[in-house]
């Protein structure tokens, strides 16, 4: 099997790479490093090609490698991007060349959307609810979610969108300022310094470990159908218990430090309704909060 991984030296597609490989993939990791790290596939034995998913002459050459499945994960993933004409060029004109490769190819594609979609909505999420992205992002995101049907009922080949909620794990750290909360805090305590959370810590995220979202990949690629699923845990955790976790973890008795929260645009609770990801492709999350953050701070302490 032969698979095409986008984005794929960034933090959720380099671990997809890591796990296919250890399947026996073979793998074509594409990525034009506007994020992603060198460091984070260093070692596999794939086939690196560095370039852009915009690039439609590079994608449109891909055709005839005998690629059975892409996972789609390259974007703008900084949430913060204003430059709406960017955002959607990389994000959905992108998509839509990898679907053509799709259809040239005639494999199935496994692409990377987003809770953005659902913006500041009601908790639990569902994919029936109406969307209601606050940002560009967000906006990009859920008209992926939209073309993905039509393309998959025009052409008859399968697309499974994914709505991850907030991934964490190991390969993270290169993001910066854009890494999980649970990387943030970790990286703050375990610099001696007291987390810092916006006021007053109460904030919830559904986070799900990356090994989950590395097996949701592969559920879907396995799946019958096409279709668009929440990828959470379907439990929501708030940054003061995050923190308890971390202490917890570490050894640590560190208090949170309060402060201001400058955005207009933010989501307080964000928690996936996992129902439709189980019944679509039997999927569920196989790690609690509790259980994903040991396995990363062990992950952590050993590398
Ligand atoms: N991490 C999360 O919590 C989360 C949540 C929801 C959705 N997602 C989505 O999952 C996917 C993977 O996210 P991630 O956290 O691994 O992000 P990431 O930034 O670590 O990885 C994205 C990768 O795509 C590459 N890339 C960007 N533009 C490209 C282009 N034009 N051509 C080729 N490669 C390009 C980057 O260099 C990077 O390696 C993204 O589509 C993101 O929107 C992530």
């Amino acid at each position: 099997m032969k698979a095409l991984v986008t984005g794929g030296a960034g933090f959720i597609g380099a671990n997809i790479c890591e796990y296919l490989l250890k399947q026996n993939f073979k793998v074509i990791c594409l990525d034009d490093f506007l994020k992603g790290s060198e460091k984070n596939i260093q070692g596999m034995d794939l086939e690196f090609i560095k370039g852009s998913v915009v690039d439609e002459r590079l994608i449109k050459s891909l055709n005839g490698k005998g690629i059975d499945v892409i996972f789609h994960e390259a974007a703008i993933t900084d949430t913060t991007v204003t430059d709406d004409n960017l955002m959607l060029q990389v994000n959905v004109e992108g998509f839509k060349y990898i679907l053509n490769l799709a259809r040239a190819e005639n494999c199935p594609v496994v692409y990377a959307s987003s809770a953005a979609v659902y913006g500041d909505g009601f908790v639990p999420m569902k994919e029936s609810q109406k969307p209601n992205p606050l940002n560009i992002y967000g906006v990009s995101k859920l008209k992926m979610d939209e073309i993905s049907p039509i393309f998959s009922r025009e052409t008859g080949l399968k697309v499974v969108g994914l709505r991850y909620f907030n991934v964490y794990g190991p390969k993270e750290d290169f993001k910066a300022s854009a890494m999980s909360m649970i990387r943030q805090l970790g990286f703050q305590m375990l610099k001696g310094n007291a987390p810092r959370v916006f006021k007053w810590g109460e904030q919830e995220r559904d986070f799900i470990y990356v090994k989950d979202v590395v097996t949701a990949n592969i559920k879907a690629f396995e799946a019958e159908k096409s279709c668009i699923v929440n990828v959470g845990t379907g439990k929501r955790t708030s940054f003061n218990r995050i923190i308890e976790i971390l202490n917890n973890n570490l050894n640590t008795d560190f208090k949170p430090d309060y402060f201001d929260n400058p955005y207009n645009f933010y989501q307080n609770h964000t928690q996936a309704d996992p129902t439709l990801a189980q019944k679509s492709l039997g999927f569920k999350a196989g790690f609690s909060i509790e259980e994903g953050i040991k396995d990363y701070v062990l992950a952590l302490t050993r590398s």
